[in-house]
Parts: C-alpha cells; sequence; structure tokens
C-alpha cells in the first residue's frame, strides 16, 4: 500500500468518515457518478436525517450502496439475473432495484415503506475504501437540496449542503458525472427507471433483450410512482433552461456541444469540442452550475444526440427545462 503522506491523511479522513458513519452521521463522499449524502442504511434515524438534509419527500426512496455482490446478496434477494449484471457492471455506475429479504435489516425509510431496495457498487476508490472501513450497507441520495443540481464536487456539496453534512470527503471531480442507471429487476422484464451513467445498449448487450421503458412517472398519476426520483422538475437551475437553442441572445448563457458553438451568448461553456457524449455526461452538472448565474436571462442548449450516454443527458436536461 502506498504510504506518503497524502495517502496516510487520506486514510486517517476515511478512518474518521467510517467513524461518523458508525455513529449515526452523514457524510458526503465522492463516488463515480455524482456525489452521496450517506448514511448507516440500517439506522433509520441516519436515514431520516438524509431526507431532512435534502429536503427530499418522503416518498423517494434511496439508493444504497453496498461494497460488492455478497454483501448486496445480504440484502435482497439476488438472482441470475443479477448476478449476471453484477459480475459484468459492479463496480460500476449501474442501480439495480430488488426485492427485500424477509430479514432485510435496511431501515424502511431506505424504501420508502416498499418491498423493494435500489443496490449499486461504486466505482469509486473513496467510495470503496468507506464501505470496507465501515462495514455498513450506505444509504446515499446525491448530496444537493432535493430537486437541484447533483454535485460533481465537493465545492458543489459545500455550496448546496454544508451546513447540513457532518463530514464532506474530497475525492476531486466525478469522472461520470450523471447518476447511475436504474434498472428495476423485480417485474417479469427488466426496465430502465433512470438513463444514466451506464448505456442502455451496454446492457441490453448482457441481458440479451430490449429494456422496457418507465413512462409511468410522466403520464400516470393516479398511481404511486414507480420511480419517484423521476419526477419531472429535477436538476433544476435557478434559470430557466431553453433546449435545442439554433440561436443564443447576448443576455444568455450558453451550454454548447460540438465544433462550432453558436455565437454571441454572454457566457459560453462546451460539454465537448469534439462531440464526444461521455466527456460531455463527466461536464454535465458543473457547467450548469456554472452558467446558472445570476445576471444571465436563462441558458440555452445545443442540441445534443440522445444515444450512449446522450441518453441520460438529454433527461436531465429535459427535466431542467420543465419547471
Ligand atoms: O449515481 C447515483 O445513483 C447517485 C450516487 C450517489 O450513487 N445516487 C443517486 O441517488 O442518484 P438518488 O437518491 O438521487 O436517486 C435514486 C433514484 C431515484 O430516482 C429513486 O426514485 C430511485 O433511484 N429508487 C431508489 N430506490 C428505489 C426503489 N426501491 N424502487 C424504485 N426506484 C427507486
Ligand atoms: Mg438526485
Amino acid at each position: 500500500m502506498d504510504a506518503s503522506p497524502a495517502s496516510t491523511a487520506m486514510a486517517e479522513t476515511i478512518r474518521q468518515a467510517a467513524e461518523r458513519l458508525r455513529h449515526g452521521g452523514l457524510v458526503a463522499f465522492p463516488t463515480e457518478t455524482v456525489y452521496g449524502l450517506g448514511a448507516d442504511a440500517t439506522d433509520d434515524r441516519a436515514v431520516a436525517k438524509i431526507f431532512k438534509a435534502k429536503a427530499r419527500p418522503r416518498f423517494n426512496p434511496l439508493i444504497v450502496h453496498v461494497l460488492n455482490q455478497k454483501a448486496a446478496a445480504a440484502i435482497a434477494e439476488w438472482t441470475d439475473l443479477s448476478e449476471k449484471l453484477a459480475a459484468h457492471f459492479w463496480p460500476g455506475p449501474l442501480t439495480l432495484i430488488l426485492r427485500r429479504t424477509p430479514d432485510c435489516r435496511i431501515s424502511p425509510l431506505v424504501s420508502a415503506g416498499g418491498t423493494t431496495v435500489a443496490l449499486r457498487s461504486p466505482a469509486h476508490p473513496l467510495a470503496g475504501a468507506l464501505l470496507g472501513m465501515t462495514d455498513l450497507p450506505i444509504a446515499a441520495p446525491s448530496a444537493n437540496p432535493a430537486g437541484k443540481i447533483s454535485p460533481t464536487t465537493a465545492a458543489h456539496v459545500q455550496a448546496g449542503l454544508g451546513d447540513q453534512v457532518d463530514m464532506i470527503l474530497d475525492g476531486g471531480r466525478c469522472p461520470v458525472g450523471v447518476e447511475s442507471t436504474v434498472l428495476d429487476l423485480t417485474a417479469d422484464h427488466p426496465m430502465l427507471l433512470r438513463p444514466g451513467g451506464l448505456a442502455r445498449a451496454d446492457i441490453e448487450a448482457v441481458t440479451g433483450c430490449k429494456l422496457s421503458s418507465d413512462h409511468q412517472a410522466e403520464t400516470d398519476t393516479d398511481n404511486p410512482i414507480r420511480s419517484p426520483g423521476q419526477l419531472t422538475s429535477h436538476y433544476a437551475p435557478n434559470r430557466p433552461v431553453r433546449l435545442n437553442a439554433q440561436d443564443v441572445a447576448s443576455d444568455e448563457a450558453l451550454l454548447a456541444f460540438g465544433p462550432t458553438p453558436l455565437q454571441g451568448a454572454k457566457i459560453t461553456a462546451n460539454l465537448s469540442k469534439s462531440g464526444d457524449l461521455i466527456e460531455a455526461a463527466a461536464n454535465l452538472f458543473a457547467m450548469m452550475h456554472q452558467l446558472d448565474r445570476p445576471h444571465v436571462s436563462g441558458i440555452a442548449v445545443m442540441p445534443i444526440p440522445a444515444h450512449g450516454l446522450g441518453e441520460a443527458i438529454c433527461d436531465r436536461l429535459n427535466r431542467a427545462s420543465s419547471l
């Protein structure tokens, strides 16, 4: 193991973070997707603190982070398909919705009182170290106030929730930049509840079948929401967002994509000059934070292709634009 002073200091910081979690505290930590607001998933009071800190509606269930498949199988009914998907994609940006085991120790609040639980194993060394050190499942939604832009740096967490958390582990910028893909495995057919950091096509290559999509959150207001995090007004910046911009006004901010950004905006940030959707996903939330300034009238967004990680990017931008 690396014994440099920097890594020794980080090991001590992780030890302190683990201690806070074991005592019911809130610790924000980096994952490969976005920063999470973590608490011991088996501790009702600690989990309740997450909802309070984020001002998150109680009916919106949380993702539980686990170290590996073994930890997952202690919480949820582990199936052939979950094993196959986890073998391919864990640790990584894939969240699986599964049935809770009868003796599941996870707080019912995490499942919003339901019979299922969302599990993922994050691919970030600090998240892995924290899970290993606590030996606990860690409930963690994105570490932002409910409905606001997700954080991809420790500074974003500090600005949004700084006074609500016991500790923020700083792991620099999150490399993927959009949240995990959420896949429901509790029905007959796997259903994509949220497009995210793992592209639909990569999952379909392993399942060998097309994933169905969840349109219920958008259209069916009578039934309980299947993936409540998918309420339309989510990821909202303070300034209005205008999609598929073909031109830009001089008082607008521009979120550009590709080699020929529109000219004339007050401020411009380019998601990817080369038109690379992986780079664009990594930049998305940081650039929305950067452009969301009081002195601009709104944020104009250039067209972005909807394939690969573009599906998740377009999903988040659609939500940001519908207030
Ligand atoms: O990348 C990520 O997934 C990040 C990092 C921190 O891991 N976490 C994250 O968590 O985005 P959150 O809480 O902001 O989003 C969780 C999503 C929501 O859309 C929620 O409705 C859905 O997962 N979800 C959680 N548990 C569920 C369940 N039992 N059934 C259906 N949907 C569930
Ligand atoms: Mg979130």
